[in-house]
């Protein structure tokens, strides 16, 4: 059996990487605002802050990891509010349109490129028809400033730590061409986008194509 990549780090995850990842979160709540009764799916939820702060403002909370350390930080911390399972992306044990909204934090550029494909599809099998899925991940093009250099090193550096699978899956992620080349533009279409951490962060609001 695979061993858990977040298995040591899942204790400290929220201390080490909420500070970086706070503010992506308040501009993806901008890009795709709560609302009372929308039902929420994040894939590869991690411990599960973004959906924490979807539920708080009145959303119906559903989250899926594939770590159990990950899992286990997140029930505790939203003990009674949220659904929270352990499975894979590409496999989701959820029924044919039933989330208003899907988000994927940081997950695809971990995923393995054989893989990425059916996560999405997964996505949308199991979105509304006027759902929404918002992607925050790595942004494949250049820098935007001296800083977006200084942000794509530390981002480089992080991922090279994470070591192994995982890095490889990074940079084959943004060689590629980032969430845009994955898209299938006969399934989905992107209705809002952007670029921000001086181009090295891209966040992304998509809905699917009427047929
Ligand atoms: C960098 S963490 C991001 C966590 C969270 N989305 C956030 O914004 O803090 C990536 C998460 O994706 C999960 N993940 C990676 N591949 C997955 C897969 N195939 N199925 C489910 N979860 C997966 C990892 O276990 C990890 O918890």
């Amino acid at each position: 059996m695979r061993r858990d990549p977040y298995r040591r780090i899942a204790r400290f995850y929220d201390v080490l990487i909420e500070p970086l990842m706070r503010v992506l979160r308040v501009i993806g709540m901008k890009l795709q605002p709560p609302a009372e009764g929308m039902r929420v799916l994040e894939v590869g939820c991690g411990t599960a802050t973004f959906l924490d702060l979807y539920e708080r403002k009145g959303c119906i909370a559903v989250g899926i990891d594939s770590s159990l350390a990950m899992v286990d930080t997140a029930r505790r911390k939203l003990i009674g509010r949220a659904s929270i399972h352990i499975g894979d992306a590409s496999r989701l044990p959820y029924g044919k349109r039933v989330f208003d909204l899907i988000i994927m934090s940081m997950t695809l550029h971990e995923m393995p490129s054989s893989v990425r494909p059916t996560v999405l599809n997964e996505a949308c099998r199991v979105l509304k028809e006027s759902g929404r899925i918002l992607i925050i991940d790595y942004h494949h093009g250049p820098p935007r400033s001296p800083l977006g250099h200084v942000s794509k090193i530390s981002s480089y550096w992080i991922e090279f730590v994470a070591g192994g699978e995982h890095f490889r899956n990074y940079r084959n992620f943004l060689a590629a061409g980032g969430l845009p080349a994955l898209i299938d533009p006969h399934q989905l279409s992107i209705v809002n986008e952007k670029i921000v951490g001086w181009g090295n962060i891209a966040l992304y609001l998509l809905s699917l194509k009427s047929t």
